[in-house]
C-alpha cells in the first residue's frame, strides 16, 4: 500500500538544521520558514550540512556581498531596495552588531534613490558598532568573535 513515489515533505515548527537533520531521517524534504526570516544565516549552513561536506560556510559579510549583484540587477528593472533589504533585516541577529545592521537598513532602505551603498552603509554600521575582535589577517569580519 505504500506509495514510495511521493515525496513528502514536513513543513512548520522547524528551527534548526539540526530539527532539520532529525526530519530527514523520516521525510524526503524540510521546509523552513520563519526561522529563515527571523535568522536567514541559518540558510547559510544548509550547502554543508546536507549537499556537500566540504563547502566552507560564508561568513555573514560574505553573504552579503554575492547578493549584491542580485540586488543591483533588481535595482535596475525598478525594483525598491527595501523590498530586497526587509528579506535580510535578520541577517545579524544574535551578533554584535546586528540591531545597528538592521537599523541602518530600516531608516535608509526606503528612499526613493537608494542604492547598494545602503547595503555597504550598513555593513560599515556593523564593524563600528559590533566591536569584533580582529584576528590577525582578518578582513574585519571572517574571523570575528563576540566581543
Ligand atoms: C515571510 C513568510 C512568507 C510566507 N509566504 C507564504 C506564501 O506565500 N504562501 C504560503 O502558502 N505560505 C507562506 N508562508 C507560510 C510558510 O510556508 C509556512 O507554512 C509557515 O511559516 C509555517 O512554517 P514555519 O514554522 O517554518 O514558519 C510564509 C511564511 C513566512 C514566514
Amino acid at each position: 500500500m505504500g506509495r514510495p513515489d511521493l515525496a513528502i515533505a514536513i513543513n512548520g515548527g522547524i528551527t534548526t538544521i539540526e530539527a532539520a537533520r532529525e526530519q530527514l531521517a523520516l521525510v524526503d524534504g524540510v521546509m523552513v520558514g520563519r526561522a529563515a526570516y527571523q535568522n536567514p544565516y541559518i540558510l547559510a549552513e544548509v550547502d554543508r550540512a546536507f549537499f556537500n561536506e566540504a563547502a566552507q560556510m560564508p561568513t555573514r559579510e560574505e553573504v552579503v556581498e554575492r547578493f549584491l549583484p542580485y540586488v543591483e540587477r533588481q535595482l535596475g528593472r525598478g525594483v525598491p531596495l527595501n523590498a530586497m533589504t526587509r528579506h535580510i533585516l535578520g541577517l545579524f541577529n544574535g551578533v554584535a552588531g546586528g540591531r545597528a545592521w538592521r537599523r541602518h537598513l530600516s531608516e535608509n532602505a526606503h528612499r526613493r534613490d537608494a542604492g547598494i551603498e545602503v547595503i555597504r552603509g550598513a555593513l560599515a554600521a556593523v564593524s563600528r558598532n559590533g566591536r569584533w575582535a580582529r584576528a590577525s589577517g582578518d578582513d574585519g569580519i571572517r574571523e570575528a568573535v563576540r566581543a
